[in-house]
């Protein structure tokens, strides 16, 4: 009998969690006005909001905390993670951020003026966010096939190098001060960019004379995938493969909070001096001085640990083969979600789960609410609501997609969990044609609604 596959660790310590009853869920969905992100907590059973800052640390790293340096200044903890950024990526000047969009807070404060256009693919909406409010333009050059959730093409987070060539041709160098390739692409799936498209995006930038830069947050998954997809990787470590991503990079944002596996942290790095000599002031300013921004000496150990153990196979084995344990069930069920599976997180076709439910009534945020009715799982909506509207003509911004993502946090709930999240959604899709209707809004924010929009039934 072949051995089976498991987890590359075992459980030390334990967190309970409550499972509700369907009465108390609709209680408190309802005085949370529909809106998952107003939930305690203690009122979720399964959380897949996010796997941002929700993973579980190592005992290693929990042992790094207690030997973390907090200095104000010149911490050996600031130095550790230089030096293992360093070896990483190969970027020379490194600053502790307090997380991710902090990371590109400062980095566009030193290169994004107002007009300016920044190409990638499908940039994170943090990232937007922060070249939205510099008055500059984020333009989506994500290949097609990524906006069709059957097609099977394995690098569905690569740039569509014709577009990119188009927008570098039409637009002066100067409104052009960087391009952000997102690694993995979260927004179109967890979905991976191959170092074939990698090497095309240099050479485009190096022609256009455009710095490349990499949203980081999930790179140790995108390299998981090379090696498993891309011809002539199969050899390399990850490390390896990490190392040649970067050495197309101009410089790196990350979240930590993802595949750094802590709770909190992020960095900026780069090899360019004038970039850091001017992105120090920044920094200083928003995060705080240069060898700890935004993160305690302590944090940053516990990070330098979790680089090490997120570019080890098996960690990386583990964790991809526990979302993909969760998305073959739901394709067993003939349950329409992104394909192939990505790297943290499930995404659900709510327009093709609920084609009764019509745009307008926030389909994808439906399905969110239908599944913690039926089983205590908070999942996200990534579609109309958080498309937000358009700044201009203030009307609703339907995007190609309406998603119910279901991120999964890394080492903290077992299989057993994902059995659970399989069981509620094939239930509510045995009945999907009872449901009609969803949901109007009744309070929203002027910007990025999402998170405070309140709610009411149809
Ligand atoms: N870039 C990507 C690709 C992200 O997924 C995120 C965060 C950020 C940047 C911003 O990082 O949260 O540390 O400031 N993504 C989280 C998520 C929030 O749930 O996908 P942050």
């Amino acid at each position: 009998m072949k051995i089976p596959f498991a987890e590359n660790y075992k459980i030390k310590m334990v967190e309970p969690i409550y499972r509700s009853t369907r009465e108390e869920r609709e209680k408190w969905i309802r005085e949370a006005r529909y809106n998952l992100f107003n939930l305690k907590s203690s009122q979720v059973y399964i959380d897949l909001l996010t796997d941002s800052g929700t993973g579980a640390m190592s005992d290693r790293q929990w042992g790094a905390m207690m030997t973390g340096d907090e200095s104000y200044a010149g911490s050996s903890s600031f130095f550790n993670l230089k030096e293992k950024v360093k070896d990483l990526f190969g970027f020379e000047y490194m600053l502790p951020v307090h997380q991710g969009r902090a990371a590109e807070n400062v980095l566009f404060s030193v290169l994004v003026k107002e007009g300016d256009v920044v190409p990638g693919n499908s940039h994170f909406d943090t990232t937007k966010g922060h070249i939205e409010f510099r008055k500059a333009k984020a333009l989506d050059c994500t290949v097609s096939q990524a906006f069709d959730t059957e097609n099977d093409f394995p690098f569905k987070g690569n740039v569509d190098i014709n577009q990119l060539k188009l927008v570098l041709e039409t637009y002066p160098r100067e409104q052009v001060p960087l391009i952000v390739l997102t690694i993995t692409c979260n927004s179109s799936g967890g979905q991976p960019v191959s170092m074939e498209n990698i090497r095309k995006v240099k050479e485009l930038a190096d022609i256009y004379d455009v710095p490349l830069v990499f949203d980081s947050a999930r790179f140790a998954e995108n390299a998981w995938f090379i090696q498993q997809r891309e011809k002539g990787y199969q050899e390399k470590t990850i490390k390896e493969i990490v190392r040649e991503m970067y050495s197309c990079a101009d410089g790196m944002t990350m979240s930590s909070k993802k595949d750094g596996i802590v709770n909190m942290g992020g960095i900026l790095a780069m090899n360019r001096a004038e970039w850091y000599e001017k992105a120090t002031v920044f920094n200083i300013m928003y995060e705080g001085f240069v060898t700890y921004g935004g993160m305690a000496g302590r944090d940053m150990n516990a990070m330098s640990v979790g680089l090490d153990e997120v570019t080890e196979s098996e960690y990386l084995e583990t964790r991809i083969k526990q979302v993909h344990y969760l998305g073959e069930q739901l394709i067993d069920y003939g349950i329409p979600i992104q394909k192939p599976i990505g790297g943290h997180a499930i995404f659900v076709d709510a327009k093709r789960f609920f084609p009764h439910v019509p745009v307008e009534e926030f389909v994808a945020q439906t399905l969110a609410i239908e599944l913690y009715l039926e089983a205590g799982i908070r999942g996200v909506e990534i579609g109309t609501l958080l498309a937000d509207r358009d700044p201009a003509t203030h009307l609703n911004r339907y995007p190609t997609l309406e998603f119910l993502r279901l991120a999964i946090p890394r080492r903290t709930y077992t299989n057993n969990h994902m059995d659970v999240v399989a069981a509620g959604l094939k239930n509510i899709f045995d009945r999907r044609d009872q449901v009609k209707h969803g949901y109007t809004i009744e309070y929203e924010a002027p910007i990025m609604r999402h998170f405070t929009v309140g709610l009411k039934k149809f």
